[in-house]
Parts: C-alpha cells; sequence; structure tokens
C-alpha cells in the first residue's frame, strides 16, 4: 500500500468515525424531543361502565368526580333523590366540572359555566350540554355506562 493510499483509507476511516459519531450526537439530541412532542399511543382499553360509587355513598343534593377510563365524570344525587352521571369534562374548555350545592346543580370553576341537573348549558360560555351517562344500581353499587 502506497503512502497516499494509506493516507486515504486513514482519512476514509475517520470521516466514517466522526460521521457516526456526529450522527449519534444528533440521535440522542433529538430523539427523546420527538419522544416527547408525539405521546405514546394509548392502549389502555376504554371500559363501556364503571362502578361510580355505593348507593349510600352520595346524600341528595350532592356529587362526586370518578374516573371512567381516563377521563373525569360526575355522579350526583338530585334534590330529589335521583341519581343522574354526567362527563365531567366542560364543553367549553375543558375543565372539570363540580356540583354545588348551594346552587343545586353543576358548576365549571374556570369561567362561570353553568349546566343544570339535565347536563343542559344553561348560562355562561360553554356551548353545549354535558354528555349524560347511564346511571343502574346493581345491590349496592351505582353502574355508570355510556349506553343503555
Ligand atoms: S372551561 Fe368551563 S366554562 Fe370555560
Amino acid at each position: 500500500m502506497s503512502k497516499s493510499e494509506k493516507i486515504k483509507s486513514r482519512r476514509s476511516f475517520l470521516n466514517i468515525i466522526l460521521g457516526t459519531s456526529i450522527g449519534a450526537f444528533f440521535a440522542s439530541v433529538f430523539y427523546p424531543v420527538f419522544r416527547y412532542l408525539i405521546p405514546p399511543e394509548n392502549t389502555e382499553p376504554v371500559p363501556t361502565s364503571v362502578v361510580a360509587g355505593t348507593v349510600n355513598e352520595l346524600k341528595p343534593n350532592s356529587g362526586k368526580i370518578f374516573r371512567f377510563g381516563r377521563k373525569p365524570a360526575i355522579l350526583i344525587k338530585t334534590p330529589q333523590g335521583e341519581l343522574r352521571s354526567f362527563t365531567a369534562i366542560c364543553t367549553h374548555l375543558a375543565c372539570t366540572v363540580q356540583y354545588r350545592d348551594d346552587l343545586e346543580h353543576i358548576w365549571c370553576a374556570c369561567h362561570n359555566g353553568h349546566y343544570d341537573l339535565h347536563g343542559k348549558n344553561i348560562k355562561g360560555p360553554p356551548p353545549r350540554p354535558l354528555t349524560q351517562y347511564v346511571v343502574n344500581v346493581q345491590g349496592d353499587k351505582i353502574l355508570v355506562s355510556k349506553e343503555a
């Protein structure tokens, strides 16, 4: 091997090492950023019904937030003692709503949105009603499902 071929071979070896190092550096910097910006696919199954509570848990004119899969839902017991359930995600900008016993209806604290006991938007910025769920009592458990 001549001297010029040796130098050429050494250069190409150094170019490969340098190119690989630069590629590895960029991969180590951008891969975490890429993974952060694109969240992993949700593989958690979405339940069709969940146990929202027990029969004696709520007194009339009260409510509670529970998880329906990955999303919040609200279970209320009206002043007349009827159980109802809705998504707890406000239809305005997706804040979590709550039950206000002093107003006797569902309220969103973010922008003072109001929903009646049927989930209908009655005051404030919410543009649509809350999605209502089906409530069934089985024994002492309150079962909430998306469809009848
Ligand atoms: S997010 Fe509920 S009123 Fe704005």
